[in-house]
């Protein structure tokens, strides 16, 4: 039978660390379970919030519905050719199915090692770093309609996904729980070398023939030389997503910013780094009381003690208006405000 707690604590269960309660919390470990909430009044009579490792989101106030938090385990694969299928429970921790696959040498998540969270939450925001986005590798996914209890499978392009977005995010907000996800890998490694300091710090190693552990392990160093360790310092990665503009206006933003940091998306579109704007603003670094951005990466928030939601997304209210000004570009948050 599956238990509905009263006034439960999240601050252990967000990677912000701060102080919240849920008016209800279930922990889901089979799909069965989801079954039973569906039918109970709780479920019914109040609105209800999906949570997986907590490392996306900002409670501002206390829950006042139902935190339903999937803990969906195991993993599977088959092989068919060079081709890997491997299917995990949403409850998985990304980084441990990163490593079975990385183990065994199924080649594909290697550049999304020690990304923070659950597996169920990857396809949500279409999860991406070193040049690779979860898009690029999930073959399909089973999720719970909130609506009907039906598992309905999603493929890749029934996703819709874009940078830091999918239907799980627009249209379908709120209505599916991700119970499975199968992704698409190979025995073929395919790397993928060219983002960031993935080279130099091969260069650096020694090593010009790299196997997908080296991916991996490089990956994994550059990325705890940048950001803070959310079990030390209270974070949820990059707070804001790198806003992407006309190229028109890029150009004209370019001749007063001549060393603004840019991707190209398109011939159409340019990707700014919204951390650049922010350091370049003076924020790398500040702390007002104790919410402050990261010293080695501006673009992440961090709660360095005991800030309130309210005072991080205070700060992050201050950036936004501050970016506004100087740049005139509005950030949109990547973080999940409650
Ligand atoms: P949660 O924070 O629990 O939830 C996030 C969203 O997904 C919520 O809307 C929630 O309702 C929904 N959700 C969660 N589980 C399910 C489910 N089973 N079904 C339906 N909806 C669900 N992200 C990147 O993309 N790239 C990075 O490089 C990166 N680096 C990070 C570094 C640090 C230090 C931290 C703290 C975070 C970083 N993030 C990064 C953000 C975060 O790791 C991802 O967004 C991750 O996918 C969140 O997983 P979670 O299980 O913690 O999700
Ligand atoms: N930069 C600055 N100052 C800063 C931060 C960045 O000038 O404070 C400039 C630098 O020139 C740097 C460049 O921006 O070289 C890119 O920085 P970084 O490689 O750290 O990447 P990012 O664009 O800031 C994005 C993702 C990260 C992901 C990294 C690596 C978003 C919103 N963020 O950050 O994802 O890990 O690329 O691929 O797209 C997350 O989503 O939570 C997250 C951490």
């Amino acid at each position: 039978m599956i238990q509905i707690l009263e006034n439960f604590p999240l601050k252990n269960l967000n990677t912000f660390g701060v102080e919240a309660q849920a008016r209800w919390f279930a922990e889901v470990n089979t799909p069965e379970d989801l079954q039973q909430l569906f039918t109970s009044d709780i479920w019914k009579n109040h609105k209800r919030f999906v949570l997986g490792g907590g490392s996306n989101v900002l409670f501002t106030q206390d829950f006042d519905g139902l935190i339903v938090k999937v803990n969906i385990r195991g993993i599977e694969y088959r092989e068919e050719g060079d081709a890997i299928y491997v299917t995990a429970g949403a409850g998985e921790v990304w980084n441990d199915l990163v490593t079975f696959c990385v183990g065994r040498g199924f080649a594909g998540l290697e550049n999304l090692s020690l990304i923070p969270g659950s597996v169920g939450a990857s396809p949500v925001q279409n999860i991406g770093a070193y040049g690779v986005e979860v898009k690029d590798v999930l073959y399909s996914c089973s999720a719970f309609s909130t609506d009907t209890a039906q598992i309905r499978q999603f493929s890749n392009a029934d996703c819709r996904f874009a940078y830091r977005d999918s239907v799980f995010k627009s249209e379908l907000k709120n209505k599916f729980i991700i119970t499975q996800v199968t992704f698409k890998l190979s025995k073929i490694p395919h790397l993928k070398l060219e983002y960031g300091a993935i080279r130099q710090e091969l260069a650096n190693r020694g090593i010009s023939n790299p196997t997908i552990k080296d991916i991996s392990d490089v990956v994994s160093q550059i990325r705890v030389n940048k950001l803070p360790d959310p079990s030390t310092i209270g974070n949820a990665g990059s707070f804001f997503k790198n806003p992407i503009i006309p190229v028109d206006k890029f150009r004209h933003l370019q001749s007063a910013f001549p060393d603004i940091v840019h991707f190209s998306v398109d011939t159409h579109h340019e990707k700014i780094s919204a951390g650049w704007m922010i350091e370049k603003l003076g924020w790398k670094g500040r702390f007002i009381g104790p919410a402050g951005t990261w010293k080695n990466q501006a673009l992440v928030l961090v709660n360095s003690g005991n800030a309130t939601g309210i005072a991080i997304y205070e700060l992050s209210d201050a950036i936004i208006a501050d970016v506004e000004k100087h740049f005139d570009i509005t950030l949109e948050r990547e973080v999940n405000i409650l």
